[in-house]
């Protein structure tokens, strides 16, 4: 809670005589920006449902759910008023109900929410404010109102006050669809839990060396051979491989129809195309793609590998732009990533082709890049005008800003915050996703019960909530730098993350955390409470079926 709205409490308390603040009652996670906590309650089974009439078809489709619902579990009925209705209604001052109003003086994402004893007034002017509202109030109800059968559960939601809105643009979560592979069904049930917490970005981990996901029509061995895999290393040994073909790739149908589910959730879908690295997969079906010309394999082993995409070769960007131009059909968002990560340049160096190349664009080692890392740079910079046409900004990971990077890239720093403390100082804007915090497959404890998954096996420190909640995405940037960070993204890897269970476990209650570090102030933040609400979310999940690590 801001200090204002303390005060402003503190102030109701005094004035009303004994308001209880009732802190159990508002365990909403991300914490809102403001909420004042007032005495006594709404009851909201078979309480009319009224909208104003200027509200858009599919935000009253969110509304009409939420009231089907309420009516559902509660056993009494919560009418939806028609749009029409609503002049009247406004002008009768006797309405009782919920009141879903446009207020077009609100930011895209922002929202409010007046709780009395005899309505409840939603304010937003979208689509997206309107939903964070709906997931809020669904928050302040009992956790019945997420069972999804028919029941006569007591719906009351306590009074209050709340004026909501992010603190950063973009809040992202990624996942690796690469290293194992997740259905349609079960990433539409991994968005539906990050939604909830308000996450607006899902960075989708679609190509790598251990296997391609995406349907390309004009290269369809990509999904035929690098698709599969002969094996997986299950454990942490790297000679071993349990010798079990795997794999499995999304249809365009498929990523459209997950690119429409997202929507609908208020969730930007970001495709990654992780190169010039990252590559065995489509190498392995297009051998002529690498220095060596191959032949390669799906890797299945975990690790970075010396084999990359020969990038001296014109017909390696000419597959690029086509694979692009396939993809940026898929994705309508403004952003795509390009990866440029853990791009070993060994390859490079032994490769005559390459070689020419950096001869011939006059490419040499000096202030502080290699002329191999400044042959990444070109890749970097192509890729990026490529896109550009298509009216599409890039992201990469921090190793895009060895040597030089073109003007209107976004930076997202993973080696630490150093790599975006940098970028953004330079003006390129940034997004943090450092792995100290925002790695979600790294061990959250010696307790651990899948002490087996997650990449940072190796590391000695645990990464669990109260770390991940710790974090402070400006630490260290001056007012013009930090008005270059975008937001923060949560990173989970899948290595050794094979399942739902598993992903449940590592993203939950890290996700709780997360969300309140990209959307909450940074005053309100308090680990105590944290815990609290954290402890009443796990009802929740326990209700959805979502596993969690308890805290
Ligand atoms: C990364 O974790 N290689 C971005
Ligand atoms: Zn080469």
């Amino acid at each position: 809670m801001k200090l204002l709205s303390l005060a402003a409490a503190i102030l109701a308390a005094l004035i009303c005589g004994n308001v209880s603040a009732q802190p159990q009652a508002y365990n909403i996670i991300p914490e809102p920006a403001s909420l004042v906590p007032a005495k006594g309650s709404f009851k909201a089974a078979g309480a009319a449902v009224n909208c104003d009439p200027s509200i858009d078809a599919a935000t009253l489709d969110l509304i009409r759910k939420f009231a089907t619902r309420l009516s559902l579990v509660s056993g009494r009925n919560s009418s939806m008023a028609t749009p029409v209705g609503i002049e009247q209604t406004l002008a009768n001052s006797s309405v009782k109900g919920f009141l879903f109003l446009n207020d077009p003086s609100l930011a895209d994402e922002e929202y409010s929410i007046d709780v009395t004893p005899k309505n409840v007034t939603v304010k937003a002017s979208s689509y997206n404010g309107f939903s964070y509202a709906i997931a809020t109030l669904k928050q302040l109800l009992p956790a019945e109102i997420y069972i999804a059968k028919a029941g006569t559960a007591k719906m009351t939601i306590p009074c209050c006050s709340i004026k909501d809105r992010p603190r950063f643009g973009y809040r992202g979560v990624e996942l690796d669809c690469a290293r194992h592979f997740f259905g349609v069904g079960q990433v539409k049930r991994f968005l539906d839990v990050i939604a909830m917490y308000k996450v607006n970005r899902f960075h989708w981990h679609l190509t790598d060396d251990q296997g391609w996901r995406v349907e390309i029509k004009k290269y369809p061995l990509l999904t035929e051979i690098g698709a599969f895999r002969s094996g997986t290393q299950s454990t942490y040994d790297r000679r071993q491989n349990d010798g079990i073909r795997y794999g499995g790739y999304y249809t365009q149908d498929q990523i459209k129809e997950v690119v429409e589910y997202a929507g609908k959730l208020g969730i930007t879908v970001i495709p990654e195309l992780d190169l010039p690295g990252h590559m065995l997969g489509a190498m392995a079906a297009y051998p002529w793609l690498g220095c060596t010309g191959g032949p390669y394999e799906v890797w299945t082993k975990w690790g970075v590998s010396d084999q990359v995409l020969c990038v001296g070769k014109e017909t390696t960007f000419g597959f690029l732009f086509d694979v692009l131009d396939e993809m940026c059909e898929l994705f309508p968002g403004e952003y795509f990533h390009i990866g440029g990560d853990e791009c070993p340049k060994k390859a490079w160096e032994q490769c005559p082709v390459c070689q020419a190349k950096i001869a011939e664009l006059g490419l040499t080692d000096g202030d502080g890049a290699t002329k191999e890392q400044r042959l990444q740079n070109y890749v970097t910079k192509r890729v990026q005008d490529y896109l550009s046409l298509k009216g599409k900004k890039i992201i990469g990971w921090d190793e895009v800003l060895e040597g030089e990077l073109a003007e209107g890239a976004t930076v997202m720093s993973w080696r630490g915050t150093k790599g975006g403390i940098k970028a953004s100082g330079m003006g390129f804007d940034v997004i943090m996703s450092p792995t100290d915090y925002c790695y979600l497959d790294y061990k959250q404890g010696e307790d651990d019960r899948q002490n087996t998954i997650g990449a940072g096996y190796a590391r000695t420190k645990f990464y669990d909530a109260k770390n991940l909640y710790g974090f402070e995405p400006l630490e260290g940037l001056d007012e013009k730098s930090a008005s270059h960070i975008l937001g923060v993204q949560g990173n989970m890897w899948t290595e050794f993350i094979r399942n739902n269970h598993e992903v449940d476990y590592m993203l939950i209650p890290r996700l709780f955390a997360l969300s309140e570090v990209q959307w909450s102030p940074k005053e309100s933040r308090n680990y105590d409470r944290f815990v609290e609400k954290a402890r009443a979310h796990f009802k929740i999940m326990d209700i959805l079926g979502y596993d969690y690590k308890p805290l």
